[in-house]
């Protein structure tokens, strides 16, 4: 059998059922648009156990996600959906491609969380959009756009008082949406949440727990994904 798709971090297969996918989670790392890879232990298992929790709280909070059952240590079933082409970054602290095009130094909490999109492009590396572009590429409708904004900033509200609650910072975070195969006038939250696609800090230390310990080689990747699913557990376990 081979894998209707597969990406960087994932791989999604087909099931008896039309209307659903097996989303498996690899232990593959790329960052900087794929320029630097590596394969760590165990990442596939955490990614999908943190993912899991946080879209079973979601979907027990009332945000619509594609997300079904955890099938077993390294796969989901999920709905399957179209994923929209567009990316949407919430920004609550400076970090990250903000400070490279802005000059601003890492740390600064906004006023105001920042909502960016990007497009989904491997090939041209995700580059930043706004809002003309998406009407004019005709990636998203207006009210869809809309949307994503509004299911953005709840998610974002959402997550920020959980990770604060398990001592964790949200600085930003990826989130992608995709059109219901069974009913594409409803959009639903698609892909995952994980510290491959969120930046979290130790609200005390203010170490980082994610994707940036590979990015820049601090070590301790898997260690620190272990910690956040460990803090997530042990609030979100019944
Ligand atoms: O690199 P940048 O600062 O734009 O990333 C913002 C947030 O979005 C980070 O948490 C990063 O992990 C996530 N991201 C992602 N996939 C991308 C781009 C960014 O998960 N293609």
């Amino acid at each position: 059998m081979q894998p209707i798709y597969e990406g960087k971090a994932k791989r999604l297969w087909e099931t008896e059922d039309p209307t659903t996918l097996r989303m498996e989670f690899k232990n593959d790392a790329t960052a900087f648009n794929g320029e630097k890879k590596a394969s760590f232990e165990n990442k596939g298992r955490l990614n999908n156990a943190i993912s899991t929790l946080i879209y079973q709280y979601l979907e027990k909070v009332g945000v619509p996600t594609h997300f079904v059952r955890q099938i077993d240590e390294t796969n989901v079933e999920v709905k399957r959906v179209e994923i929209l082409m567009v990316e949407v970054i919430v920004r609550n602290i400076s970090a990250g491609s903000f400070c490279k095009r802005t000059g601003m130094e890492e740390g600064k909490a906004f006023e105001t969380p920042i909502i960016e999109f990007s497009y989904k492009s491997d090939e041209l590396g995700d580059p930043l959009i706004n809002d003309d572009y998406i009407r004019e590429m005709k990636l998203a409708s207006v009210s869809d756009l809309e949307f994503l904004r509004e299911s953005a900033l709840k998610v974002n509200g959402i997550l920020s008082e959980l990770f604060s609650e398990v001592g964790l910072k949200l600085v930003d975070f990826k989130l992608e949406f995709g059109r219901l195969a069974s009913d594409p006038s409803r959009i639903v939250l698609a892909d995952e949440i994980s510290p491959d696609g969120c930046r979290l800090w130790d609200l005390k230390t203010g170490e980082k727990m994610d994707k940036d310990r590979f990015r820049r080689d601090l070590g301790n990747v898997m260690e620190a994904y272990e910690e956040v699913l460990g803090r997530l557990k042990a609030r979100l376990s019944a």
